[in-house]
């Protein structure tokens, strides 16, 4: 039977002794760079490729390769098939891998709950406001705090809004009592299924589609780029275009890597990233609406819309979620968002 606290343990078992002995040979080429001709950035995601973030990745690495002539190589590791949710922080840590693009919603656990700003429910209208938040102080602000953990924020970039599953329509609060619900590893977003009446389960994103499937839970929430790549719609009859929260990422880089590099080099893959983020945000909203529509072609799930007076019903039930997080976090936090969003 599938036990994900099993799976979860062995495989961050593993990747610890894998990470701890990969760190070495990382410190060792790190050490060495300055001597040798090339340069290898090694960076771990975990969706698939055709995602906006795949795609941004695939673009990043393009970039720069061709920027550098072919000096600085980048290896791409989609799909989490180097590292996945459960050690990819520490794998950056350690140097085993050079940069990753995790989620804005896994920075809480590793010490940055702030970032799980981003999480809250009916927070953000659209994209647009998000950007208010990450092209501005504020964002520059929370990367700049990733270094206290030894990490390197370079930027942002969003995946879109995200919509829930089951074998059942969610759009109002009823419907989700007693539910087990796939979540990041995110305490707003398990306040926030605690608040609905359902219970959260904390799994990789690696997982969960097998978890779906087996039953070892009964729903969870994506965009639909993320539901379509992972055919999760395969294994969940119903989904319901909820929109309410928002998923995006960082883009992240092992500190001493980072400082090791020459100014001109550092300044090359910065420009690239920031190129890479701007054409991922521009076709992240394409990748979602093309993932719908497959998805519906694909008569696999039925698709609903909530009508305004149950979306209302579901704000009013995630909203002590926000007094959940400020509570955590600091009061000046929520302030701060509040007051970038209404300027
Ligand atoms: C998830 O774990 O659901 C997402 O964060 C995956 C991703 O990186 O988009």
């Amino acid at each position: 039977m599938f036990n994900p606290s099993t799976v979860a343990f062995t495989s961050r078992r593993r990747a610890l002794q894998r990470a701890a002995a990969v760190a070495a040979a990382g410190a060792a080429s790190v050490c060495g760079w300055a001597a040798s001709a090339g340069l290898t950035i090694r960076l771990s995601h975990v969706v698939a490729e055709d995602t906006p973030k795949g795609l941004a990745a695939q673009r990043f690495r393009a970039l720069v390769e061709e920027r550098s002539g072919g000096r600085i190589r980048v290896q791409v590791y989609p799909s989490a098939r180097l590292y996945g949710d459960h050690d990819e922080m520490q794998a950056l840590q350690l140097g085993a891998v050079e940069m990753l693009a995790p989620s804005l919603s896994k920075f809480g656990r590793i010490g940055f709950a702030e970032f799980e700003l981003f999480d809250l429910p009916f927070l953000f209208p659209d994209a647009a406001s998000v950007r208010r938040i990450t092209q501005g102080e504020l964002g520059r602000r929370m990367l700049a705090r990733l270094s206290r953990q030894h990490l390197v924020g370079l930027g942002f970039m969003d995946n879109g809004f995200k919509h829930m599953s089951a074998n059942r329509p969610l759009l109002e609060p009823a419907h989700f009592v007693g539910l087990r619900m796939r979540v990041q590893a995110s305490g707003v977003i398990a306040a926030q299924m605690r608040a609905l009446g359902a219970r959260p389960v904390t799994l990789s994103f690696s997982e969960t589609r097998q978890a779906l499937a087996t039953g070892v839970v009964d729903g969870t929430e994506n965009p639909i780029s993320n539901f379509w790549t992972q055919r999760m719609h395969e294994v969940q009859t119903d989904l319901s275009l909820t929109q309410h929260a928002y998923l995006g990422y960082a883009f992240v880089a092992n500190q001493r890597f980072w400082q090791g590099m020459p100014a001109g080099d550092r300044h090359l893959i910065e420009q690239a990233l920031r190129e890479a983020a701007q054409y991922g945000n521009q076709i992240a909203d394409a990748q979602n609406d093309s993932a719908l529509q497959a998805l519906q072609q694909s008569g696999f799930t039925r698709v609903h819309v909530p009508d305004p007076a149950q979306v209302a019903r579901l704000r009013a039930a995630v909203a002590p979620v926000h007094d959940g997080l400020a509570r955590r976090v600091g009061q000046q936090w929520l302030s701060d968002v509040r007051q970038a969003l209404a300027t």
